[in-house]
């Protein structure tokens, strides 16, 4: 899949920048042309000679070089790629990207990119565990971004251990051909997302809701857009920006979202990730329920439509895939299994949202998931990745499934 593309590949500065020279041999291996992009921290690490010896080319460390701006120019290093990678990328170079700062030449070649951007952090934990870090990376994934890792193991720092360490060059280098794999299968397609919890209302002022975030199925909907889908992304009440490049349409109650749904049909793939309630008040009060005496308000409830199984049980117009999300606490995968069959879709992501999950801040509102794909094929189990990366692994397994096959 890489045959033949041209990488853009800019090297931050950070100890990790000597894994990025073996990175270039190993996309050369399969096949891509990689010009290399150096700022000017990663030369206190590794040499331009080094990686211009590796990549067979020259390398381009100047925004204002007048001969590699008379020669190539930083639009045209930007519009020449098929897909940029930054290995590594900093915490300061994260914060630059979310910023549109362009005062150097890989800011430059990042903001004029019209291509599919991987990002490979590499950091100390605790600037990878920073708020500031967090919220960075949330607005990237946001605008698209693909991330991969970083992993947990020893760091540069003697004795320190934690998430910070940069994702393996072959790790990277299949995360780049599975980003460039998405996007040629998911071209012109159709996928449908839902997110985010449902609110259903018992009077004017209260409401029935869950925990749910819509961090997982924001992710899927901005990875699914950044491998070049068409995306309509329904979401119930989230405190989450839009995913750039995905039609968004906000509903609060289960009925609305299942309105949405048909409404943005036909569709090649649909993602079930919304907590949709199960119940909702059977007759909402017209006005604010009062406290009267002693008499305490009774809440009947009624069940809500199940959208997910009404999608997957359609004839005609059905999605050629869908797939639904299962939150369980315990027998994970028993559950997940018989839900597949319950609601007759093609797969169930399921994960463990009991705080025994072993999730760090649990999956519930946090930035990580480790899931479990069942489908009729078996069971595979996903190790934990951040929510970002869990959602581009599943759009490269939807676009697998939806690419054409070949004889
Ligand atoms: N779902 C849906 N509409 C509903 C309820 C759930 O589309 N009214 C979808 C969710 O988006 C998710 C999957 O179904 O993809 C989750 O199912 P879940 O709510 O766990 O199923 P239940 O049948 O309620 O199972 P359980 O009682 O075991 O939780």
């Amino acid at each position: 899949m890489l045959a033949g593309k041209t990488v853009l590949l800019i090297i931050g500065g950070g100890i990790a920048a000597y894994k990025s020279l073996d990175l270039i041999r190993r996309l050369k291996e399969r096949g891509a042309r990689v010009r290399v992009v150096m700022t000017e921290a990663a030369q206190k690490f590794v040499t331009p000679l080094a990686a211009g010896a590796l990549s067979h080319e020259p390398v381009f460390t100047e925004l204002f070089d007048r001969a590699a701006e008379q020669d190539i120019g930083h639009i045209r290093l930007a519009r020449e790629a098929d897909l940029v990678i930054v290995a590594p990328a900093t915490a300061d170079r994260m914060a630059r990207m979310v910023a549109g700062i362009a005062d150097d030449l890989a800011g430059a070649v990042l903001l004029a990119a019209r291509v599919p951007v991987l990002v490979a952090p590499a950091m100390n934990p605790a600037m990878w565990t920073h708020p500031a870090t967090a919220r960075n990376v949330a607005v990237l994934t946001g605008d698209g971004v693909a991330f991969v890792g970083p992993k947990a193991g020893a760091m540069a720092e003697r004795g320190e251990e934690g998430i910070g360490r940069m994702a393996e060059p072959t790790e990277i280098a299949a995360a780049a051909e599975a980003l460039l794999a998405a996007g040629s299968a998911l071209a012109g397609r159709h996928v449908l997302v839902t997110s985010g919890p449902t609110h259903e209302p018992i009077d004017p002022v209260r409401y029935i809701a869950n925990r749910s975030s819509g961090k997982q199925g924001h992710a899927i909907a901005a990875a699914a857009a950044a491998a070049g889908a068409r995306v309509t992304l329904v979401c119930g009440p989230v405190n989450l920006p839009d995913p750039a490049g995905v039609a968004v349409r906000r509903v609060e109650t289960a009925r609305e979202m299942l309105a949405a749904v048909e409404a943005a049909l036909p569709a090649d793939a649909a993602i079930f990730a919304a907590a949709v309630a199960d119940w909702r008040v059977a007759s909402q009060a017209g006005q604010k329920l009062k406290k009267d005496g002693n008499a305490i308000p009774p809440l009947m409830l009624t069940e809500n439509p199940d959208i997910l199984a009404g999608i997957a049980r359609r004839g005609a117009g059905r999605p050629r895939l869908v797939i639904g999300f299962a939150a369980e606490t315990q027998n994970v995968i028993e559950h997940a299994t018989a839900k597949l069959a319950r609601k007759g879709c093609d797969w169930i992501v399921a994960n463990d949202v009991s705080q025994e999950s072993g999730i760090a801040g649990g999956v519930m509102g946090g930035d990580r998931n480790e899931v479990h794909l069942v489908s009729a094929a078996g069971v595979e189990h996903w190790p934990a990745a951040s929510k970002a990366e869990v959602g581009h692994r599943l759009i490269a397994r939807i676009a697998e499934a939806l690419a054409p096959q070949e004889n």
